[in-house]
């Protein structure tokens, strides 16, 4: 089978397309015709191994895991002996980051635990957009406690991978939400269902005396003393993405400024992939709440510039890998109808 493989740490360009063994599936393992796969800042680092303490698990001198990519959309083609969850001919979706990667690939073995059936009304470019940065913003409104219908939440990076899942989320549980982003996306950031805007090219969210009772950072490079200005009184900031000085304040003073004060701040850390949470996003792009958002697909042995685009940081939404096709799907539908999720967001633990 063809696969997108790297030998040695270093930029998009160690990169290759190369013939490799196609994987049989052990025991617990499915193995699945990848049809798309997207792109992730997880790719970067393990790619990169930066930061350089990632070795310690990827591999000190060369990667252990010859073939990065971990969202993917398939076709299970067989079933290892003890698989009880799916046959072969499901269409399926996951995030296979716990379990090996190898997603930039024509075929890979996943844990079944790590997948769930795909939402039948979208394609699998959509599906394979959905399962990291849907679950890491699922999981940075949990870190922040319950959502409730009517508070005001803000998005810093409303228009990158996570930021458009996010969005669309908070409408779900019924906030008034505002997102943060540049001017060119700003009528997506309407069209998934933002209340608010903010040019951050023209306008401070951080000065212009709004407050909110959510702030969740998905990217951005802002202080957390600008975060904690935003903030109600007894406000919460939750950093899921951004800078690494965004990241370090929010890990470093956030537990400080929380214990210390009435406001909560802090870095949710890395999201853990997981069935429930998938589950949850399954049931919201089927009953059409979320809708993944692309930017662009390119072919696999274009894996390689993909990761270059998102590395330069103004993705719109997800960058998707077409690794085979398949027009057999219906397209998904848009849909920006409201509901309270807080309940199934309190229930459903991480
Ligand atoms: N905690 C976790 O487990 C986890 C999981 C996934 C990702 N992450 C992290 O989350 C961050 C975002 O990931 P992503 O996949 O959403 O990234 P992304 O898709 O590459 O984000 C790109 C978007 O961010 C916007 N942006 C860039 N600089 C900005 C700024 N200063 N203020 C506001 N918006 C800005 C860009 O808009 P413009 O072009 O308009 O600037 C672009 O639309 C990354 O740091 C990533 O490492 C963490």
């Amino acid at each position: 089978m063809k696969a997108i493989v790297y030998t040695e740490y270093g930029s998009p360009d160690v990169l290759h397309l190369q013939e490799v063994a196609k994987p049989a599936p052990k025991d617990d393992e499915v193995l699945v015709k990848v049809y798309a796969v997207s792109v992730n800042a997880a790719d970067l680092h393990l790619l990169r191994a930066d930061p350089f303490l990632i070795r310690l698990s990827s591999g000190l001198l060369k990667p252990k895991n010859n073939i990065l990519g971990s969202d993917i959309a398939g076709r299970v083609e067989a079933v290892g002996e003890n698989v009880k969850q799916f046959k072969p001919g499901d269409d399926v979706f996951g995030d296979i980051s716990a379990g090996g990667w190898g997603g930039f690939a024509e075929y890979v073995c996943a844990h079944e635990d790590a997948l769930v059936l795909k939402p039948a009304n979208l394609s699998f470019e959509e599906a394979a957009a959905v399962p990291m940065a849907a679950v890491t913003a699922l999981q940075g409104f949990r870190y922040a406690g319950q959502v409730r219908p009517g508070q005001k939440v803000l998005i810093n990076g409303a228009s990158g991978g996570v930021g458009t899942f996010a969005v669309q989320l908070a409408k779900t549980f019924g906030a008034e939400v505002t997102a943060v982003c540049s001017t060119r996306n700003l009528d997506r950031a309407r069209s998934i269902g933002a209340d608010h805007v903010i040019d951050y090219t023209k306008e401070d969210f951080a000065r212009n005396g709004q407050k909110y009772d959510l702030i969740l950072a998905t990217n951005g490079d802002r202080s957390i003393s600008d975060y904690r200005r935003a903030l109600s009184p007894k406000g919460i900031y939750v950093q899921t993405g951004g800078s690494m000085a965004q990241m370090s304040q929010a890990m470093l003073q956030g537990p400080w400024i929380s214990m210390t004060g009435s406001q909560k701040m802090g870095n949710m850390g890395v999201a853990k992939p997981n069935q429930k949470d998938l589950m949850i996003m399954k049931e919201l792009l089927e009953a059409g709440k979320v809708k993944p958002v692309i930017d662009r697909c390119y072919p696999l042995r274009e894996v390689a510039d993909a990761l270059r685009y998102l590395e330069e940081g103004h993705a719109q939404g997800k960058v998707v890998i077409t690794v085979a096709q398949n027009n057999q799907t219906e397209p998904s539908v848009v849909s920006q109808s409201q509901e309270n999720m807080a309940e199934m967001l309190e229930t459903s633990g991480s």
